[in-house]
């Protein structure tokens, strides 16, 4: 055995042996570490583990992922200690809105995708888009802080995003933050979609048509699959558009071989592990999360040794949130 896996065993170990003493349950986004996922009670998409985290019998959630994931699972379980390892992993995409202020986003791409109006102008707030469109219900993105989801009227995630701007009886309907699930929305609504001009770096900042054109010159019988916080005009071009867990599924379940996969390549580790005969290959290989990145094995030890970090959600913001997470949670 080689130094290596024998610290990560001791590693696991002690995190096994202090998880039950503490009555925890770790979850764990799909873009996690490899050995991070492994010693998850539960990987998932960002619905999934909000579901999770909703009906969690544990007394603590150790949640490996991003700040807002930590926020959802507080909003959803109030009596539940829940920890985020890394108080620095953010979200640089929930962070572009705020309740009391914009930070500048690029205000340059894509304005002439069909069907939806983008909002650009700099120190706009949630706030000075509603008194804008008075009455337009706003679906947040699970990737926003809790504030944020306080003053909307229904969350989604990548994967529900089109049922839920369906089941709202309104035809304008605004999407916060991100531009590119906005304009997968509204390919597939005759709804008219207004969106926040938000992207994920990771997505959208490292990818553009000649990424696809060499990965596809590369593999030539591979399938494109790509997630739907890429740009558009990526999304075009692929074969398949799902959320990190439906990626996981449509490759399990598909005929097909090889795949060029659009999103962080943290999935490629559960990829591999569930199709395990499949070749999987990644569309740009600086399509790594740093904030998911954070979060390691001695993090996770640290997190139930010293109870840290505790991620709280005040009442007065987290029963309005919780309204805008439960009414996406009721949806198929
Ligand atoms: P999903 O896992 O819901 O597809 O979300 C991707 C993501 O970017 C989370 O930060
Ligand atoms: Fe945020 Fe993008 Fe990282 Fe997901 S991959 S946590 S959207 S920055």
């Amino acid at each position: 055995m080689t130094a290596d896996k024998a610290d990560i065993n001791t590693l696991r170990n002690k995190i096994i042996e202090l998880k039950k003493e503490r009555n925890a349950i770790i979850l764990a986004h799909n873009y996690q570490r490899p050995e991070v996922q492994d010693i998850a009670d539960i990987t998932g998409d960002s619905l999934e583990l909000s579901r999770a985290a909703a009906k969690t019998n544990y007394d603590v959630i150790v949640f490996c992922g991003v700040h807002f994931m930590a926020e959802s699972a507080s909003i959803l379980s109030p009596d539940k200690t829940v920890l985020l390892p890394e108080i620095g992993a953010g979200c640089p995409m929930a962070d572009m809105v705020t309740v009391k202020g914009l930070r500048k986003t690029r205000r340059d791409l894509y304005s002439d995708v069909m069907g939806i109006t983008f909002e650009f102008a700099d120190d706009f707030t949630l706030l000075d888009m509603k008194k804008k469109y008075p009455g337009v219900p706003v679906v947040a993105y699970v990737n926003t802080s809790a504030a944020v989801k306080a003053e909307s009227d229904i969350c989604c995630t990548s994967s529900n995003v089109v049922n839920v701007v369906e089941s709202l009886k309104e035809d304008t309907i605004i999407c916060i933050p991100d531009r590119n699930l906005s304009s997968y929305a509204a390919k597939r609504t005759k709804k008219k979609i207004i969106s926040w001009d938000g992207f994920c770096n990771v997505h959208h900042a490292h990818l553009d048509v000649e990424d696809v054109k060499r990965a596809k010159a590369e593999h030539p019988d591979a399938v494109l699959v790509v997630h739907p916080e890429c740009p558009p005009e990526v999304q075009d071009m692929a074969d398949e558009i799902a959320s990190t867990s439906g990626m996981l599924r449509f490759c399990k379940e598909s005929n097909h071989k090889e795949f060029i996969i659009g999103t962080e390549e943290g999935i490629l580790h559960r990829l591999k592990k569930e199709s395990p005969n499949k070749q999987f290959y990644v569309l740009n290989k600086e399509m790594v999360c740093p904030n998911m990145k954070r979060t390691k094995l001695e993090s996770v030890l640290r997190a139930l040794e010293k109870r840290e970090h505790v991620i709280k959600v005040p009442e007065d913001i987290r029963i309005p949130a919780k309204r805008a997470l439960d009414r996406m949670l009721e949806i198929k």
